[in-house]
């Protein structure tokens, strides 16, 4: 596990079910629908119940970047964030911004709801098959950034299903946090 503090907050990896995390809010790997899914998105409907697929009725879809909240019924988390990341081969240039807004907008709903934790998937590394590298380092420096602009948060940890992904998170956040070995 990797961990580091910016500012008032920590970041972590962890390797992991994000069903099974008891935090604040967990984010939610969608698509536009947000009618669930498969991959993690079917994996945090199961945990949470039908009652999640009722309130996910009324939020109207969801646009890529954006992102929606719900409380998290059945989950340990209150709360389930729910984004929709990018697809990688359709998104060309715009892959990055698009899964960097995942996490921002994901924040800022955190932040306007009051809530001090929040877990993240390995957004879009998936079915919609963005490179793991290229989205740790995404992922990784845009929450450092955002945490570095906002105070509020006391733990955002990214929690990955793989060893490969924990490994790239975990490198990505001490690079980004400008901790570990490695020097730029
Ligand atoms: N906990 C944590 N991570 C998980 C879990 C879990 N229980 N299950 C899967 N993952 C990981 C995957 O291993 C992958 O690294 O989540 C990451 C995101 O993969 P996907 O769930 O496929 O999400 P994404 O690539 O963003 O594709 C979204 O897939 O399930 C559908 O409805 C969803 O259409 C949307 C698309």
């Amino acid at each position: 596990m990797s961990s580091v503090m910016v500012k008032r907050t920590r970041i972590e990896t962890e390797k992991g079910d994000i069903t099974c995390e008891r935090v604040d809010a967990i984010v939610n790997a969608a698509n536009h629908t947000l009618l669930g899914g498969g991959g993690v998105d079917g994996a945090i409907h199961r945990a949470a119940g039908p009652e999640l697929l009722a309130a996910c009725k009324l939020l109207g879809g969801c646009d890529t970047g954006d992102a929606k909240i719900t409380k998290g019924y059945g989950l340990p988390a209150k709360h389930v964030i729910h984004t929709v990341g990018p697809v990688y081969s359709e998104s060309g240039p715009n892959a990055a911004r698009r899964l960097a807004s995942c996490h921002r907008r994901s924040l800022e709903l955190a932040l306007e709801n009051d809530l001090k934790s929040v877990s993240f998937p390995a957004i879009s590394c998936g079915v919609y098959g963005y490179p793991v590298d290229e989205a740790a380092h995404v992922a990784a420096n845009t929450v450092v950034e955002f945490v570095t602009e906002h105070k509020g948060l006391e733990l955002v940890r990214f929690v990955l299903f793989d060893d490969r992904a924990f490994q790239a998170f975990s490198e990505q956040l001490e690079r980004a946090a400008g901790v570990g070995e490695f020097k730029p």
